[in-house]
């Protein structure tokens, strides 16, 4: 712990430096604070707010296993979330729209769909309590994903930290960025790579699916029309989900065990068991053009623990895209507005 001092939020960023030379090495972390600031483009360690707001992660982890522990599927919701926030990291997810822009929540991916909202705002609000104005809406998405995850039985790793909040946001990026349930695998490895995402990390990812639910929309083509599906998890899914109507109706993206963050999706995928095509897509047999993932596909079947450090390090790394660091953006106070 580090001993109180005044919340600076470039401090994480030397903090990790230990002193031992008194003038030069002020000096020389003077001119990092200064560059980072500058920069504007480097993540600080987790202890970030160890000064500033030392209860900060403890209440982002006690806030989410309590909604998590009310509604279960309120961990994949909020891991979600955190996705679609970040091919952008900043938040912008989160902001209601204005006179002056229309935010994301209405985008076509977003809309009726994202759920999480609420359990954001109480963690801000309790947040802004303790000290105002100090902890990012966009670190807390962050957070909560990385402790929702955890919550849900999965991996966990170290969240770097020190995201700013945007003061805008785009329907248009959203639209176009995310990949959709319709996806092909080129299509998804285009939408991944054009944010610095390996084939790995895309298959690792997808993984995510693992937890949650999709609404019959989303799948309704692929179980109705699609040939690489198994015909009786087709035929029990056409039960819930009606060729017309009933576009609400909510499928386990994980048949077998849909609240636990386990690696059963990846076999699921092996037995053409599937809920999305975009999901099917990753593992192919080698037929339909596909094929490529298909063994990353069967080695995490067989193997929860690398799926879950691949998992683990291209959340790090999703985490990281594009935040807003030093002087840019801001901290906002209520996180569906622009202060
Ligand atoms: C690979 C491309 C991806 C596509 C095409 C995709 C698409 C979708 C779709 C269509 C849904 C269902 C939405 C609904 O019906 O309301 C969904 C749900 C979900 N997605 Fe993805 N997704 C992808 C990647 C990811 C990634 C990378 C993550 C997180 C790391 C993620 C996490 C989730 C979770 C947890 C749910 C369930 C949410 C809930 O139950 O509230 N997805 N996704
Ligand atoms: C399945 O394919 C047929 C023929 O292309 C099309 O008319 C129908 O709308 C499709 N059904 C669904 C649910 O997408």
């Amino acid at each position: 712990m580090a001993p109180a001092a005044s919340g600076e939020h470039r401090r994480g960023a030397s903090r990790s430096l230990r002193p031992r030379r008194g003038v030069l090495v002020l000096a020389v972390l003077t001119l990092l604070a200064a560059t980072a600031t500058v920069a504007g483009a480097q993540l600080s360690s987790e202890d970030y707010y160890d000064a500033s707001c030392p209860a900060a992660l403890l209440t982002i982890r006690s806030a989410v296993a309590t909604a998590v522990l009310i509604d279960r599927r309120m961990g994949a919701s909020l891991l979600r979330l955190h996705f679609h926030d970040c091919f952008g990291c900043d938040a912008s997810v989160l902001l209601d729209d204005t006179a002056s822009f229309t935010g994301e929540k209405g985008a076509g991916p977003n809309a009726g769909s994202l759920r999480g909202f609420d359990v954001i705002d109480n963690i801000k609000m309790l947040l802004e309590l303790m000290c105002p104005q100090t902890v990012s809406c966009a670190d807390i998405l962050a957070v909560a994903a990385r402790d929702s995850v955890a919550q849900l039985g999965g991996p966990s790793w170290t969240v770097p930290l020190g995201r700013r909040d945007a003061t805008t946001a785009s329907a248009s990026l959203a639209n176009s960025d995310l990949p959709g349930p319709t996806s092909n695998l080129n299509g998804l490895l285009n939408s991944f790579s054009n944010k610095g995402f390996t084939t790995t990390d895309m298959v690792a990812l997808s993984g995510a699916h693992t937890v949650g639910r999709a609404q019959c929309r989303n799948c309704r083509a692929r179980i109705y029309n699609d040939t690489d599906i198994d015909a009786s998890f087709a035929a029990s899914l056409r039960g819930s989900c009606p060729a017309q109507g009933g576009d609400g109706a909510l499928e386990p993206l994980d048949e077998s065990s849909p609240d636990d963050f386990d690696n059963t999706y990846f076999g699921n995928l092996v037995a053409w068991r599937g809920l999305l095509h975009s999901d099917q897509a990753l593992f192919s047999g080698g037929g339909g053009g596909g094929g490529a993932t298909d063994g990353l596909v069967r080695a995490y079947a067989s193997s929860a623990d690398r799926w879950g450090s691949d998992f683990a390090a291209a959340m790090v790394k999703m985490a990281s895209i594009s935040p807003l660091t030093g002087t840019n953006g801001e901290i906002r106070v209520n996180c569906r507005r622009v202060n």
